[in-house]
């Protein structure tokens, strides 16, 4: 078969590397991928919200099975336009991705079905937001409606910051269209989890349980990221927490998308807030996650393109999906700068000669000029390790990453740390 898979992050790196271990896979392209990738797949120059151009590559080359990895052409619509075409693809429709690409349907959706997750009330005015913020308890989070790579939302330790907040969105348009409306929320403590899940409209599978970190400096300080580092699987999740997640957040969501005629078929990413043993909703994606993908796939031992298959054909129900016995962790380099503006175009030095059972480099801002791999975003490499433990894994990840170099490199020294302080909880 010949497959296509749509991205240039960690996430498409892990996709490509674990599809490219199918026996009945051929060939992969991937538009429009990074040196990493390229090694395994062949990088297409499309970029991923140019709908007209990927649909014309998967038909001029007569793509068996399109991958998408981010949300951005969901949101957009490619699932649909691919169907539209009779080209297979994994990946929900426009409608049923509103489940990430709007996080007031996200709301309604959790109100309706009963999914547990933070009180909150969607506005499009100033006024009724404000009036709404005299009487409520702080601290407050304020959220883009839409999609905003990350950085849509604000948690409000006082009344003026939250103002502030609604103004930017609602006001001074700094979200765009993403922050035409915004969701105010209570504010929830506990513990993050993430629970990404495969679904066909009514079957559901869930994945490993991670946790990722979301925030740039050690011990959860400084601004949000795009995630700079993972573990699988999160000692968090015992298995009866496992099967409320299932039970009370996963199939009630892909149950609600189907009776309201936009059925989901693709994966499904919870982001759950843990608070007394309780799962809590604080948002859903609509596709892999990063980089938990990093830390989730490595540890899947099934065949991940027959996963797919099935769910592209709303069989699910006749798959089973086995995991390693392993744990694994990830651990994200960054450019100097992340998440601000930061360099790009540095040689990186010291990447392994080739990937082992236990340790892979999966590339996500990179690519190559004249042999040489440079640095091509703010987040450059995640290396992940598997081992027996958690403890181990984290070990082999920072031994492994430690010949790596580029100018301004930084990563987290911590990833990892909370698992271990939850098992020694436990
Ligand atoms: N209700 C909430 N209570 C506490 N923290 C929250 C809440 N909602 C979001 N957060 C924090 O903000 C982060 C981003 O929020 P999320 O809803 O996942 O939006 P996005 O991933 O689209 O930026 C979460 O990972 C969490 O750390
Ligand atoms: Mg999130």
């Amino acid at each position: 078969m010949k497959l296509f898979v749509i991205g240039n992050g960690g996430r498409e790196h892990a996709l490509v590397w674990k599809l490219a271990q199918s026996p009945r896979v051929s060939k992969i392209y991937c538009a429009p991928g990074n040196a990493g990738i390229a090694q395994l797949a062949e990088c297409v120059p499309v970029q991923v919200d140019d709908l007209p151009g990927l649909q014309a590559f998967a038909k001029a080359q007569s793509i068996d099975l399109t991958i998408v990895g981010p949300e951005l052409p969901l949101s957009l619509g490619i699932a649909d336009e691919f169907r539209k075409a009779k080209l297979r693809i994994f990946g929900p429709t426009r409608n049923a991705a509103r489940i990430e690409s709007s996080k007031s349907f996200a709301k309604e959706l959790m109100v309706r079905e009963g999914i547990p997750t933070a009180a909150s009330r969607t506005f499009d005015s100033m006024d009724a937001a404000f009036m709404w913020l005299e009487s409520c308890d702080l601290p407050v989070v304020v959220k883009a409606d839409g999609l905003a790579q990350g950085k849509g939302v604000i948690i409000c330790g006082t009344k003026v910051e939250a103002q502030e907040a609604v103004k930017s969105m609602l006001s001074d348009q700094q979200f765009g269209e993403a922050g035409a409306k915004v969701v105010l929320e209570e504010f929830l403590e506990g513990e993050e989890l993430t629970v990404m899940a495969f679904a066909d409209g009514r079957t559901v599978i869930p994945m490993i349980p991670a946790q990722d970190h979301k925030r740039i400096g050690e011990g959860d300080t400084g601004p949000n990221t795009g995630g700079m580092g993972a573990y699988a699987p999160a000692p968090l999740a015992t298995p009866e927490l496992q099967k409320r997640i299932l039970e009370e957040v996963l199939y009630p969501a892909i149950r609600g998308l189907s009776r309201t005629g936009s059925p989901f078929y693709g994966v499904l990413y919870a982001g759950l807030m843990i608070k007394n043993g309780k799962p809590y909703t604080l948002e859903f994606n609509a596709r892999f996650g990063d980089p938990e993908t990093q830390v989730v796939l490595p540890l899947l031992q099934t065949d991940l393109l027959d996963i797919i298959e099935a769910v592209v054909e709303h069989r699910l129900d006749q798959i089973h999906v086995a995991w390693q016995k392993q744990a694994a962790v990830c651990v994200v380099l960054t450019s100097e700068g992340y998440p601000g503006s930061y360099p790009k175009g540095l040689p990186i030095t010291g990447l392994p000669e080739k990937t082992t059972d236990s340790v892979v480099v999966f590339h996500a801002g990179t690519t190559e000029s004249d042999g040489a791999v440079l640095t091509n975003g703010g987040r450059v490499l995640g290396v992940t390790a598997l081992a027996d433990t958690i403890r181990s894994a984290q070990q082999r990840a920072y031994a492994s990453l430690a010949p790596i170099k580029f100018e301004g490199c930084y990563y987290r020294a911590d990833v990892a740390r909370r698992a271990l302080s939850d098992l020694s909880e436990n």
